[in-house]
């Protein structure tokens, strides 16, 4: 069960109830609709920023008007700050928060695993005070002009990954009953591509392809991770949402990920953290 919290106009809040998350509103706001006509869709950065300039210019050259960031812009990677900056400087950026990037303001998860968690004390020191700030500021989910829902993890559990068949017909489920005027949810987390619907799932998205969407249908949405993708394919993942044609473009691209692992073992980082990068895992 989901709840909402109900504030003033742009006022955000963070809130938690054994681990269900409290979505909050934008009451007041303009219609996301009218805020921009093609986002661009980022998320799981993971402090890799020779993949974030990549993708930020590719969204530019396609006429995005706004970035949606759906979180952990920090963690594993060696630019945390680079990252941090480079969404801050954004004209019409809108973030949620991941769990690599609390772990980084210092919310402890004791399910962190131990090599993660060693990185974000280092993120944590790699940070301006004015980052942090900037990372405390940003809320943990948000429903906007009741239309669109954007959250790092699922719907009905903070840091649940959405991808088993279980968790996608419980988060659908939610979609449906608790959100009846909400289209399209955005989510990230599991570092995996993914358009799911109500009638099928698609998760065969390790080339750039478009879909287009049904105005009637209710979909959930991930667009993969732009900085560490986990589909086996190591080009970048990210996405463009067209709201005037209503379209999902998935987009694959690569990057120099050799940069990013020399940056990761320059900087005494584990490893394995480089490594994955040259094979999408
Ligand atoms: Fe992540």
């Amino acid at each position: 069960m989901l709840e909402i919290g109900k504030l003033n106009c742009n006022t955000l809040a963070l809130a938690f109830i054994f681990h269900i998350i409290v979505l909050v509103e934008v009451i007041g706001a303009p219609p996301l609709m009218a805020l921009a006509a093609k986002y661009g869709i980022i998320s799981d950065v993971h402090a890799n920023h020779t993949a974030m300039k990549m993708a930020l210019v590719h969204l530019e050259a396609a006429g995005c008007d706004a970035i949606i960031n759906l979180g952990d812009l920090v963690g594993y990677g060696a630019q945390p700050a680079e990252c941090v900056k480079s969404i801050r400087a954004l004209p019409n950026a809108i973030s949620i928060i991941g769990n690599h990037d609390r772990q980084a303001m210092g919310e402890k998860d004791e399910r962190m695993r131990k090599t993660a968690a060693k990185v974000l004390e280092w993120t944590a020191q790699h940070l301006t005070p004015d980052d942090l700030d900037f990372l405390r500021s940003v809320p943990q989910g948000l429903v906007v002009e009741e239309a669109f829902i954007l959250v790092h993890g699922s719907l009905v559990e903070r840091d649940a990954y959405l991808l088993s068949s279980p968790e996608i017909t419980r988060n659908m489920r939610s979609m449906i009953e608790d959100f009846p005027k909400s289209k399209v949810c955005f989510f990230g987390h599991t570092h995996v591509p993914m358009l799911i619907g109500t009638k099928a799932v698609v998760t065969d998205l390790q080339e750039t392809k478009m879909f287009k969407l049904d105005p009637n249908e209710k979909y959930m949405i991930n667009p993969g991770s732009v900085g560490q993708p986990r589909d086996k394919c190591p080009l970048s993942s990210f996405g463009i949402f067209d709201t005037k044609n209503w379209t999902m473009t998935f987009v694959r691209k690569p990057y120099d990920y050799k940069v990013a692992q020399k940056l990761i073992i320059d900087n005494g980082l584990p490893e394995k953290f480089a490594r994955r990068l040259a094979l999408g895992i």
